[in-house]
């Protein structure tokens, strides 16, 4: 279809949330069950018609995925690891017995949908493009079974912060009796059922005044999972965990990124733990007559020491909330969010005096640095339009 060049948009790019907003086309592409998605194209926004008896209407035969993109101080712009998105629908299809697009297909699409809606890319520093692709059984079905057509759609919108607090921490509640997830379910994949799950907690959370909710395993009741719509992360010392993936927990792209930059931060571990060796290390290299050159170097290295995180990806006990330095969230939409307060059980645990500990701050400042294209994308994560 001709793309119309409408070069503006009237919008407060200010105060952005993360609320829809619709902007001018989505990419939809169609197969039949057995067979492969082919000939997809943009098509205005616009609502979609759908049999009564879709088998995403009737049995939640669906998946979504959510990534960004980001306008560069050049005009360019850039994604985050769409491949990995791609990937993740392709892991999910097969638990949900649908076809899927391949690689190459996801990516190749959602570039066309990013250029097509260009216009709706926030200037630097004031949002990002979010961008839902979404996989659904749309096939008229009655009998409990695969439905025999699929929709692979793709739109955007516009978003800022995703929680209203902004940038600033938000108060988890933990929520002991209802469950996201069970092992041998779908909790593990981007199925459309899971977040509905989560919604009357959730809501009982909102109405008490808390951002949202953290989920506990449902076996023991004792690990925890996730937060609604995004991972968690707690800080003890040098140490960073996080709840392994096994089945149950959303294996987030924003997740693993963090451990990738955490763990490849600086130099190794627990810089006072080696002080008898970096002092040698010190005395030899630097020379201390001159002060100003060898306490320049000498706070470089400290600086990289202390930035530096071991992580660890396991079961994580609801106990150790209570001692932890700092808790903080990650997810596409959440990116980095420190978390002020969790409280269970009726008691409520504060972190890093109610602002953002140093260890959210800095993973936050590295890894939005790198979506937003302001340091060198050392990992190859970003691809540029
Ligand atoms: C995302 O972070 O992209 C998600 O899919 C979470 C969603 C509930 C907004």
């Amino acid at each position: 279809m001709r793309l119309c060049p409408i070069l503006t948009v009237d919008i407060d790019w200010d105060n952005l949330g993360f609320g829809f907003l619709p902007t001018d086309y989505m990419y939809v592409m169609k197969c039949s069950q057995g067979g492969n998605f082919s000939k997809g194209e943009l098509q205005r926004f616009g609502n979609i018609e759908l049999n009564p008896s879709a088998g995403v209407l009737n049995y939640g035969q669906g998946l979504f995925e959510g990534l960004k993109a980001y306008r560069k101080e050049d005009g360019n712009i850039l994604l985050f690891r769409p491949e990995e998105n791609a990937m993740r629908m392709r892991l999910g299809a097969e638990r949900m017995c649908m076809p899927s697009p391949t690689v190459e297909q996801f990516v190749d699409a959602v570039q066309a949908t990013v250029l097509a809606n260009k216009r709706w890319i926030p200037p630097v520093g004031k949002g990002s493009l979010y961008i839902r692709p979404l996989l659904m059984g749309s096939g008229a079905v009655l009998g409990l079974a695969p439905a025999p057509e699929y929709t692979f759609l793709i739109y955007v919108s516009p978003v800022g912060n995703y929680f209203k607090e902004g940038v600033a921490p938000i108060n988890l509640i933990v929520e002991h009796e209802l469950h996201r997830a069970t092992p041998g379910g779908t909790g593990g994949v981007k199925t459309i059922g899971n977040y509905a799950a989560v919604l009357k907690a959730q809501s009982a959370a909102r109405a008490k005044g808390y951002s949202d909710v953290l989920y506990l395993d449902c076996v023991h009741k004792r690990y925890l999972e996730e937060v609604s719509s995004c991972n968690i992360f707690v800080v003890k010392g040098n140490v960073i965990s996080t709840p392994a993936i096994k089945g149950t927990i959303l294996p987030g792209i924003t997740r693993k990124s963090i451990i990738d930059v955490a763990r490849s931060q600086g130099l190794q571990k627990n810089f006072l733990s080696k002080l008898p060796v970096w002092q040698s290390f010190l005395e030899a290299t630097f020379d201390f007559s001159d002060p100003k050159a060898a306490s320049g170097s000498v706070w470089m290295i400290c600086q990289k020491s202390f930035q530096s995180q071991e992580v660890e990806e396991r079961l994580v006990a609801v106990d150790e909330l209570l001692d932890a330095d700092e808790v903080f969230c990650t997810g596409t939409a959440v990116v980095i969010s420190p978390v002020g307060s969790i409280t269970y059980l009726g008691k409520r645990v504060s972190y890093s005096n109610g602002g953002v500990g140093a260890v959210s701050q800095q993973l936050y400042s590295v890894l939005t640095r790198l979506q937003m294209g302001l340091i060198e994308d050392e990992m190859g994560w970003t691809v540029e339009l």
